[in-house]
């Protein structure tokens, strides 16, 4: 070996040693500071919602089937899901990495507090994988149940930590008057509970272009007007503009976090992953290759962020659409308990345990 090379080999051998003791110092730091792991190199804040799925053996994240009280709608495997692909994938955002769900550092951090879903049957689903993933975390500890509609409250009597789902399919209010069921988009009448809550996570969005008998009201208010229908889409804006008033004006937001929920992506027309003619989710088992930034997103989404820009107060969104818009494997097809076809829900174990590793994150900050 001529010397020069020798001198070039030594001194790369000196780098590698240096470098070999920054990574070590910096997977140290990252130990030791899981806040770390949200920041990119240059100190930035990580986009949590901008990334891939990724097969990790490790996932699911528990065994649904130890799961207490898991609703018929989403027990998959119960209902005979056989494949088992799509508990694999674990989200991983471009420039860090998500952290793990932690159960009992979830309830520690929570405890004494009350957590609060606010929405339709989406955010039951996250209720539901909420559930699991604390029960899983803490199998022995004591939960206190109470049940009913709208509010079901399971409650981790040891850490003291309720989570709770709060049935609303509109977030604003219907009520049974002479005419018959009014849809009032100025009015929201629970707003007083859900605002003594230490933490709110709402969503509303499947509801909004149900017509025929599976319509809920009869009529639509606003103000002094009452209309038979409108242009759906401006009622749910207006209806998510309430929303954000009330917040403006009603909730003190150093005491109550409060995070809005993407739209929910269904899996109904496989254009969206290049098989037109597909009409349904039954066949996919596996997640649509790519990252969330090459997926379009619904028009509602955009609607939903624009109101969100209206609201002065510091809340979260929780950008969970275009992750699960690569997700046509994540939904229950006919693996339910009423044997209907769904795409429009998800699986527990699945992707609703994401969307609480993505709170877990947002709350451990
Ligand atoms: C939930 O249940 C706990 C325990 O019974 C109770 O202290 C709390 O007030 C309940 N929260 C709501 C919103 O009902
Ligand atoms: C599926 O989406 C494509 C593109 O948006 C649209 O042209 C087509 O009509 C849709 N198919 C169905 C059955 O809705
Ligand atoms: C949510 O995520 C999508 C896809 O990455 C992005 O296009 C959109 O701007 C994000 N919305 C907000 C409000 O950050």
């Amino acid at each position: 070996m001529s010397k020069p090379q020798r001198d070039r080999e030594s001194k790369m051998g000196f780098e590698m040693r240096v470098y070999g003791w920054i990574a070590i110092a910096i997977s140290i730091a990252i130990c030791l500071c899981p806040c770390l792991s949200l920041e990119e190199t240059n100190g930035e804040r990580c986009n949590l919602y901008e990334g891939t799925w990724v097969y990790d053996e490790s996932y699911p994240l528990y065994d649904s089937s130890t799961c207490p009280h898991i609703r018929l709608e989403y027990d998959c495997l119960k209902y005979g899901r056989v494949d088992k692909e799509y508990l694999k994938y674990r989200w991983k955002p471009s420039t860090c990495d998500l952290p793990r769900f932690d159960g009992q550092s979830f309830l520690t951090k929570l405890k004494g507090k009350q957590i609060m879903f606010i929405g339709d049957s989406v955010s039951l689903n996250q209720w539901q994988s909420l559930i699991c993933l604390l029960h899983s975390a803490v199998p022995k500890a004591n939960i206190i149940q109470q049940g009913g509609d709208p509010i079901t409250n399971y409650t981790f009597k040891d850490y003291g930590v309720s989570v709770i789902v709060y049935h609303s399919t509109y977030l604003v209010d219907i009520e049974g008057e002479k005419i018959g069921r009014v849809l009032k988009l100025d009015s929201i009448k629970s707003g007083n509970l859900w605002k003594q809550m230490d933490v709110l996570v709402f969503n509303t969005w499947l509801w909004w272009y149900r017509s025929g008998p599976r319509q809920p009201w009869d009529y639509i208010q606003i103000g002094d007007k009452i209309v038979k229908d409108m242009d759906r889409m401006e009622a749910f804006r207006t209806g998510l503009t309430t929303w954000a008033n009330w917040v403006n004006k009603e909730v003190d937001t150093s005491k109550t976090k409060v995070l809005f929920q993407g739209i929910s992506p269904m899996h109904y027309n496989g254009t969206q992953w290049n098989e037109p003619g597909v009409t349904n989710c039954a066949k996919e088992t596996t997640p649509i290759d790519g990252t969330s930034s090459s997926q379009g997103l619904p028009p509602a989404s955009y609607v939903l962020q624009s109101v969100l820009q209206k609201v002065t107060k510091p809340i979260e969104f929780l950008n969970i659409t275009a992750l699960s818009e690569l997700r046509k494997d994540g939904h229950p097809s006919s693996h339910n308990g009423f044997h209907g076809m769904d795409c429009t829900h998800w699986c527990v174990a699945g992707v609703p345990d994401t969307w609480n590793e993505l709170l877990y994150a947002s709350i451990s900050e």
